[in-house]
């Protein structure tokens, strides 16, 4: 029976590195019918909407989704998509796992880090008052009524809920990550000395929630003295837990460890579904010109063949990319500035690693 999984391919360079990864996923082995769904501006004439309700009706029936990046138009009214997708399916666990590879240009080798970002709330919730409008003026009155402090009316407020239930499910799934891979340690994040009540909270619940896992370590660290030990020294973090905004923050941060947003890849996990994708753009800059590196959507392919139970092919496939990427000779040139090398010819050369074993 072949799995069926949702793809949606995308804009920018979407529909390639998307292609990229049917072929590499097929010859790794693994029988998969595709239901394909179009999301994005291309979409928004005929539905009315940059995401359709039958997009992720599909990704809710079949439970794993494989995702090529979608621009979000500035200005326009539409929320992104993937902030979209991440809402409306519960996808509250980011992971992005940043790996040295052989052959990828770094300051750093051996950088084996899993960031796992909560992906629901914090400052990215959406809920928002403007500068000078009637509501903000009498939401800075409640407050100072509330709390007895003073915000300047000239404010632009932006709201940061963190609570019990969001960050005990999201330091239990990175506790959970690390035991099921083996990983030796959990470092939990944020600022907890300054926002009392709401990083505050977060150091605790995942300092509650780590007695349940006493074969893992666990350590707390503040959000800067991390800042400063990660660059000086990244091989003494592991599995990292954050909330929303220090996640996305710290995940590109990560990603330019291992050699840049080209090569990283990433999954948004809830209870009942799966998405996977990279963690770059659309990028407009070089899309359709057969450049973009499909290193990224290919490790997020390897994630989900894990997902979905396919081990031996996602190894297959990861084994496969590090051979080629070690070599040198078939890579894009964001990895090799003198290369002509595009996205089909390393693609190419994928494949053929894999036929040889
Ligand atoms: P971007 O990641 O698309 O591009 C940043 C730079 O990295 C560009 O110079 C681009 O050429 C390069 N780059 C990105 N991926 C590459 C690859 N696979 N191979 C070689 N070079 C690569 O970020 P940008 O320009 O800020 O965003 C472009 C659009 O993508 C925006 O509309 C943004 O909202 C959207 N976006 C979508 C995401 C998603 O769908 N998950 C994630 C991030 C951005």
């Amino acid at each position: 029976m072949p799995h069926k999984i949702t793809l949606i391919p995308g804009d920018g360079i979407g529909p390639e590195v998307i292609e990229s990864a049917k072929r590499c996923i097929q010859a790794a082995g693994v029988d998969i019918e595709w239901d394909v769904v179009e999301a994005g501006v291309g979409v928004v004439e005929k539905h009315g909407t940059p995401l359709p309700p039958h997009v992720v009706e599909s990704i809710r029936r079949n439970g794993v989704a494989l995702k090529g990046p979608v621009t979000t138009p500035v200005g326009n009214g539409f929320r992104s998509v993937n902030v979209e997708l991440r809402i409306s399916l519960d996808l509250y666990a980011c992971v992005r796992p940043c790996k040295s590879y052989a052959g990828v240009p770094s300051k750093y080798s051996d950088v084996d880090i899993v960031v796992v970002r909560e992906n629901t709330e914090d400052l990215y919730v959406g809920i928002e008052f403007e500068q000078g409008k009637e509501n903000t003026l009498e939401f800075i009155n409640v407050v100072e009524k509330l709390s007895g402090r003073k915000i300047r009316e000239d404010s632009g407020i932006s709201i940061k809920p963190i609570s019990v239930g969001g960050t005990s499910r999201i330091s239990r799934f990175a506790f959970d990550y690390a035991v099921k891979n083996r990983r030796r340690k959990v470092t939990a994040v944020d600022k907890a000395n300054i926002m009392k009540h709401s990083d505050g909270l977060f150091m605790r619940v995942s300092e509650e929630v780590s007695k349940d896992y006493p074969t893992v370590s666990y350590e707390h660290m503040l959000i800067d003295a991390l800042c400063a030990k990660i660059v000086q020294n990244p091989k003494h973090f592991d599995v990292i837990v954050m909330p929303n905004l220090y996640g996305d923050i710290i995940s590109d941060l990560c990603a330019g460890l291992v050699g840049g947003l080209g090569i990283a890849p990433s999954a948004n996990i809830g209870e009942k579904c799966a998405v996977f994708e990279a963690t770059h753009g659309s990028a407009p800059d070089i899309a359709g010109q057969n450049k973009a590196n499909p290193t990224a959507i290919l490790l997020s392919s390897v994630m989900m063949l894990r997902h979905i139970g396919e081990t031996r092919a996602a190894d297959r496939l990861e084994r496969a990319l590090a051979r080629t990427l070690a070599k040198g000779t078939h890579v894009t040139s964001d990895i090799k500035p003198s290369s002509k090398i595009g996205t089909k010819q390393m693609t190419d050369a994928i494949v053929a690693e894999m036929r040889l074993e």
